[in-house]
């Protein structure tokens, strides 16, 4: 039996920031941010998205097309929780009106949240082949006004229904794992904005790649060229660039244009959306099967990794008739719908969106119909409404 992906979806709030007037407003030359860290555009959350309401947001974009009843697990990977107790995965069960036996909880290993989910749902399906499972990745990236992290921010969800007979990417058996106990990225509790030791991730990142994709092809006896594609978690687009060129750094000419074509799909709602944490790399993988091209059948290498660190590669294949269960044109209008913040204005929603509402007082969202917002708190409880 297979089970993999049968349905995604992809939600980010509605304003952004055009990297070069970010590049003009820190004195930076537009090509570091365009080239140099490979982003034109990031998406911004104001005080009304929160992981709860963009993960809500982005469920709802398939809900309407599978049976409820069946979702048997509700997993949310997220390292931009909004309690320290209680799972930000029951609220979203309330909104998406699930069955109340489902289980449901939350994970968190930073950028790592949604691929642990998806391996929980993959085995989960296994054993219960009736059943379905939602995991959803949902996180906003911040690291604070005008610092050098600033042009990695971004904020989005990305929401999946795990399946048995999936109509878009079966997984395969096996994975390869690797972890170490290292300080390249953190949040304390008390901060609402990352800490990081930037150029350190970065190398980490690499090995955490070279790692598990050399041990990946030794598991399952394959070579580079049996990838007809390999998405990766993008934190910024320039380093997913630098992890598949190690991948084909030993290649021939038709397997590296083959690879380095197929990154060029995958990349481009990262371009624009920025780091979205945990849901990172399955947008990059919605990129790729909205951009890309790829016959039924192709194999696609996914690397995840997770800051603290954690890195994971496995695999996929695409499903006959994939493509019907994916809609560019309405992923492509929701970014250009959103509105075009001023770097002001860019400053105060980020920074007023540091700070919880007070209590009692009720927030009211400028997004359009139909989108679900956090609404504050009454009697500190969050309050999610839609508009
Ligand atoms: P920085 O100091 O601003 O940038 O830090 P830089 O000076 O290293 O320059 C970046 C690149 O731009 C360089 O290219 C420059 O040469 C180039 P590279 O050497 O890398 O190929 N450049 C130019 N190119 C064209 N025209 C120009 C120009 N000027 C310079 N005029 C850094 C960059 C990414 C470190 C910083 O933004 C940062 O700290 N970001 C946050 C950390 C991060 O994203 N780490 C990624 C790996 S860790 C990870 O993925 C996990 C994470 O998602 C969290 C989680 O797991 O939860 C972050």
């Amino acid at each position: 039996m297979q089970v993999g992906i049968d349905k995604i979806g992809l939600f980010t709030p509605n304003k952004y920031v055009d990297m070069v007037d970010l590049a003009h407003a820190r004195n930076q030359d537009p090509n570091k941010f365009l080239i140099g860290i490979g982003q034109s555009e990031m998406s911004v959350a104001d005080q009304t998205q929160d992981a709860v309401s963009m993960g809500i947001n982005a469920t709802m974009k398939y809900i309407d097309r599978i049976d409820k009843d069946k979702v048997g697990l509700l997993v949310l990977g997220t390292e931009s929780g909004i309690d320290q107790s209680k799972s930000a995965s029951l609220f979203v069960k309330t909104a998406l009106k699930l069955k109340p036996e489902v289980r449901t909880f939350e994970v968190k290993e930073a950028c790592f949240g949604l691929t642990a989910a998806v391996m929980i749902a993959r085995d989960f399906v296994r054993v219960h082949p009736d059943q379905t499972a939602i995991v959803i990745g949902s996180d906003i990236a911040r690291y604070g006004v005008n610092t050098g992290g600033e042009v990695t921010q971004g904020a989005g969800s990305v929401s999946m229904l795990i399946k048995a007979d999936p109509k878009i990417l079966a997984l395969n058996d096996g994975h390869s794992a690797y972890s170490e106990d290292i300080n390249d990225f953190w949040r304390p509790n008390a901060s609402r904005v990352a800490m990081v030791d930037g150029k350190y991730s970065t190398q980490v990142y690499l090995d955490f790649f070279k790692k598990t994709f050399n041990d990946y092809k030794k598991q399952k006896n394959l070579e580079t060229s049996a990838f007809d594609a390999i998405v990766y978690h993008l934190p910024f687009t320039k380093m997913g660039l630098k992890a598949n060129r190690i991948a084909v750094e030993d290649q021939d000419q038709a397997v590296t244009e083959n690879l380095e074509t197929s990154f060029e799909a995958s990349k481009q709602l990262s371009r624009r959306v920025g780091n979205i944490y945990t849901a990172s790399l399955y947008m990059s993988l919605l990129s790729l099967l909205e951009n890309g091209n790829l016959a039924a059948g192709s194999l696609i290498g996914l690397f995840s990794y997770g800051s603290g660190a954690m890195g994971e590669f496995y695999s996929g294949s695409l499903v006959e008739g994939y493509e019907k269960e994916i809609d560019q044109i309405k992923d492509q209008a929701m970014l250009d719908h959103r509105k075009k913040l001023t770097i002001s204005e860019y400053e105060d929603v980020f920074n007023t969106a540091l700070e919880d509402p007070e209590d009692g007082v009720v927030l009211e969202s400028d997004d359009k119909e139909g989108t679900w917002y956090f609404a504050g708190t009454q009697g500190h409880v969050r309050q999610y409404k839609v508009k």
